[in-house]
C-alpha cells in the first residue's frame, strides 16, 4: 500500500465517532499544511508529506503494540491520537509551523539544494506542538481523557513540561509514547 492508502485505510478504522472525525481530518487537510509539511526542519522525515508518513507509521505502530499489550483499548482510539498527536506541526490555517528554503541565487546558480531544507516559523504564537493539536481539535471530536492525556503527553519523559504526569500515565499514553519514538528512531531513522 502507498501512504495515501495506508492513511485512508487507518482513517477507515474510526467508526463510533465518524461523522466528527472525518469533518475534523477534513478541516485539517484542507486548511492546515498536515497533508504537506515535513515531520522535522533538518531531524527526521524533512521532507514534503514527512508529519503525514510519520503520524501513519505512529498509527501503525501503535495499533501492533496495543494489539500485544493492551487489546481492550480500541483501534478508533490509537488511529486518533497517532493521527493527531503531532497535528501542531502543521502549524494554524494559513501560518505553517515549518517554511520551505528555497536556495540562494548562488546555490541556484551551481544548482545546489539550501542548507536545510525547512526553517521554523517564527511568526507564530507560541503554543507547544501538543497544545496546538488540541488547539486545532477545538472540540471538533469529542476526545476521551485518556486520548486527551496520549496527545498531550507523547513526547514522555523527553520533555520537561511533562514532568507532572510522571507515573500517573494511561495505558494509551504509554503505548503512544513508545510508538512515536519507536517510529522517529527505527522506522524513520
Ligand atoms: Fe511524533
Amino acid at each position: 500500500m502507498n501512504l495515501q492508502e495506508r492513511y485512508e485505510n487507518l482513517k477507515s478504522k474510526v467508526v463510533e465517532r465518524r461523522e466528527e472525525f472525518l469533518s475534523l481530518m477534513d478541516f485539517v487537510e484542507k486548511e492546515t499544511a498536515y497533508l504537506t509539511a515535513p515531520a522535522s526542519t533538518k531531524f527526521h522525515l524533512c521532507h514534503e508529506g514527512g508529519l503525514l508518513e510519520h503520524s501513519v507509521n505512529v498509527a501503525e505502530t501503535l495499533l501492533k503494540l496495543k494489539e500485544t499489550l493492551a487489546p481492550e483499548i480500541s483501534d478508533e482510539s490509537c488511529v486518533i491520537v497517532a493521527l493527531l498527536h503531532d497535528l501542531g506541526k502543521a502549524g494554524v490555517p494559513n501560518n505553517p509551523q515549518y517554511i520551505k528554503l528555497e536556495p540562494s541565487e548562488k546555490q541556484k546558480a551551481y544548482g545546489l539544494k539550501p542548507n536545510l531544507p525547512y526553517k521554523f516559523n517564527s511568526d507564530m504564537v507560541y503554543l507547544s506542538v501538543p497544545i496546538r493539536s488540541l488547539y486545532l481539535i477545538g472540540g471538533k471530536i469529542s476526545l476521551t481523557e485518556e486520548e486527551t492525556q496520549a496527545i498531550v503527553y507523547h513526547d514522555g519523559q523527553y520533555v520537561e513540561d511533562n514532568r507532572s504526569v510522571a507515573m500517573k500515565e494511561e495505558k494509551l499514553t504509554l503505548l503512544l509514547q513508545c510508538a512515536d519514538l519507536w517510529s522517529c528512531r527505527v522506522i524513520e531513522k
